[in-house]
């Protein structure tokens, strides 16, 4: 990918006109329409709880008609989200050089920088970010994990000496190593807010996907165990305010390549708008809900049934907006396609391919500039 320029420094440079690469003439901001202050569907985990046919009912309508769901009353403590809000908040308040500690490198989408740009006439995206590998936690290259604010990713030594002693045994043992470590240590010094918000998000996935499975029938062990050991990527996004909001995109529409997204708004400045009916419409989060949407992994899955719906961020005149932005896909010994049960006697309506080609593909279709969903259908 190509470097380019921060764009919390260019927003802040109130001298500077808004370059070229950022306006986007293509941008329709239609004016809110009475269907825009349709509400995207929200489903409750305590009815969910109660076996209420009706809310699995809600869920499944959801994930077939919207691709996007508020969850409410999920058990993920209210502390972990707060604390991942501030401190993700403190992040991108840091000076730009300190936050340049954990910069992308080259060709890498890992660490704090700018979504993937691939040539040099492409359009610019009115935001950063900081991504991180989460899950499992082979997959976690602390080089990129910010130590500041201190709170945000503190590993302690135990831990780190653990997982270092540890790095070739498999994912569970070194999981209960370093678990028994922090024991040791006293506790709460091991494992921080990312790495808690990181485990709590998994069970809610895992959680959601159980639910799904129950919906559309598939009641095998394996089918349900498959998010169990899955990835997981955190994605914090940062939009400067920008004097011409309305020409600038703070995300390019699209839709996610993985399974399941979970998102949160970290501030009040709303901006997340999805397609519904060729229009966008606005997403209002409920207080402490998550803001589901299904990725192109679960429509390929669901051989279409389920929808992977596009959505882009806009931004705000006055005030940035954050929010974080949870990946989860299968274990990588999942083969991408529409699962055998749901296709039966029907064609597939994708191609099947290996966790590593699905990977290969997302990569190439950015590249291409093309719609990987596009590419996947049969
Ligand atoms: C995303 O699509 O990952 C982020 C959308 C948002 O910032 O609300
Ligand atoms: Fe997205």
């Amino acid at each position: 990918s190509l470097p380019v320029e921060n764009v919390q420094a260019l927003a802040s440079n109130t001298l500077k006109k808004i370059p070229p690469r950022y306006i986007r003439p293509e941008i329709q901001h239609e004016p809110a329409s009475v269907e825009d202050s349709l509400q995207i569907p929200v489903v409750d985990t305590n009815k969910l709880n109660d076996d209420d046919d009706d809310e699995l009912a809600k869920l499944h309508l959801a994930c077939k008609e919207w691709g996007f769901f508020q969850l409410i009353n999920h058990d993920v403590p209210e502390e972990v989200i707060k604390k991942m809000k501030s401190d993700t908040e403190e992040f991108f308040q840091l000076p730009l050089e300190v936050k340049k500690a954990y910069a992308q490198l080259p060709n890498h989408i890992e660490g704090y920088g700018q979504a993937f740009v691939v040539s040099e006439d492409q359009k610019l995206d009115w935001g950063d970010m900081l991504f991180l590998l989460s899950q499992p936690l082979s997959l976690r290259n602390l080089t990129f994990w910010p130590t500041l604010p201190t709170s945000f990713s503190r590993v302690g030594m135990e831990v780190r000496r653990a997982r270092e002693s540890a790095k070739n045994d498999d994912e569970r043992s070194t999981k209960n190593k370093m678990k028994e470590r922090e024991g040791e240590s006293g506790g709460g010094s091991g494992w921080e807010t990312l790495d808690k918000y990181s485990e709590e998000l998994q069970q809610v996935t895992l959680y959601i996907w159980k639910l799904i499975c129950k919906n559309l029938g598939l009641n095998s062990e394996e089918m349900e165990s498959m998010f169990e050991d899955g990835t997981q990527g955190l994605r914090m996004n940062y939009y400067p305010p920008c004097q011409q909001a309305s020409r600038v995109m703070g995300l390019t529409p699209h839709s996610d390549a993985v399974g399941l997204t979970l998102l949160v708004q970290v501030n009040e400045v709303q901006g997340l708008q999805i397609k519904k009916n060729d229009r966008w419409v606005p997403v209002k989060p409920v207080p402490s809900a998550f803001i589901v949407n299904i990725g192109d992994i679960i429509e390929i899955m669901s051989n279409g049934e389920y929808k992977s719906i596009e959505h882009r961020a806009v931004v705000n005149t006055e005030r940035e907006r954050l929010s974080i932005a949870a990946f989860h896909s299968p274990n990588l010994r999942t083969a991408i396609g529409p699962l055998p049960d749901l296709v039966k006697d029907n064609a597939a309506n994708y191609k099947t391919v290996s966790s590593e080609e699905y990977i290969k593909r997302v990569v190439t279709s950015k590249l291409d500039g093309k719609n990987l969903l596009e590419h996947m259908k049969l």
